[in-house]
């Protein structure tokens, strides 16, 4: 069997087992790429060259184990492999973190968080930094910025620091255990990114296997998603320098953002999700919900 017809074979066994994607990939082609190539030790990104490849029989034995690994276990391509990429860069990943899929990432990425940097942007938070993806793309694109990753759980903190480390900004990133802006009491950021967990409580209870595979804790928002958005709203202005900003992602729940905060008018980012999924403010904007001192 060649290369080319173990995918097909991988993507059809994937397609019937209806697994879920949604974890770096959207279809069974894509996954089916990704256990092959990954299996086989060959460059993900170089499926054409090696197509017509015919692999022995040890190969395909070793192919169809990963996949049925797949489908039995349910767990993300992912965890099977130890790796993710996110925008072209990769990152060590286990069942400690969730797999790196932030739309933040986009926007960093393509520049549309860049007119509210300037020359006095020289502090940074990756908030719920989880695996570190963010903290380590910030620092990459902002090369002359400092940035801190904060999260509660020590577990994923553990493995943020390998990914630190992989992509060698060990003396650019700090990394802090705490819950939320508790863990850098005191510091003050131009901008701080946040992917918090943010999955309301109905929304939780029918993810498929593939997400239950993640975390909770990096996932769960409460009952209408908005737990860690509404602390982290009434505490964020004293945490942003004067001109600073917040980047926060809700994923699908806009409904659910604007009934608790009816009063913001955040700047919509545009994702390759959608254009209402991750959201700005300035500090002034946040003003008004800072909770007032004790
Ligand atoms: C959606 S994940 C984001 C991970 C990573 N930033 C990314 O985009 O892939 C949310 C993260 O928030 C962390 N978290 C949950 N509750 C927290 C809290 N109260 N304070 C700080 N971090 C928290 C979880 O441990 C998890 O790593």
């Amino acid at each position: 069997m060649t290369l080319i017809e173990a995918v097909e074979e991988a993507r059809a066994r994937l397609h019937e087992a209806g697994v879920a994607f949604g974890h770096g990939t959207t279809n069974a082609h894509d996954e089916a790429v990704w256990l092959v190539l990954w299996r086989l030790g060959l460059p993900l990104d170089q499926l054409d060259e090696v197509a017509a490849r015919e692999l022995d029989a040890s190969q395909l034995a070793a192919v169809r184990a990963l996949v049925d690994e797949r489908v039995r276990s349910r767990r993300p391509a992912a965890y099977l492999t130890g790796e993710a990429w996110l925008q072209g860069v990769p990152f060590t990943v286990d069942e400690r973190v969730i797999v790196p899929r932030s739309l933040i990432a986009e926007c960093i990425a393509d520049g549309s968080i860049d007119p509210w940097l300037d020359e006095r942007t020289h502090a940074m938070l990756d908030l719920c930094t989880g695996n570190g993806s963010l903290a380590v793309l910030a620092a990459m694109a902002w090369p002359d910025v400092h940035v801190d990753a904060a999260d509660l759980s020590t577990d994923a903190l553990a493995v943020a620091r390998l990914n630190v480390e992989r992509h060698g900004l060990g003396e650019r990133i700090n990394v802090f255990q705490g819950d939320g802006l508790a863990a850098v009491p005191g510091r003050r950021y131009d901008l701080i990114l946040c992917n918090p967990p943010y999955v309301n409580a109905e929304s939780m209870a029918a993810l498929p296997a593939e997400f239950r595979s993640e975390p909770a804790l990096a996932l769960a928002g409460g009952a209408d998603g908005m737990d860690f958005i509404r602390t982290l709203l009434a505490q964020a202005a004293a945490a942003l320098t004067e001109h600073g900003v917040l980047v926060l992602e809700i994923g699908h729940e806009r409904m659910h953002f604007e009934h608790a905060f009816p009063t913001l008018n955040p700047v919509w980012l545009a994702t390759s999700a959608g254009d209402d999924q991750v959201l700005l403010l300035e500090r002034a904007a946040l003003l008004p919900l800072a909770a007032p001192p004790d």
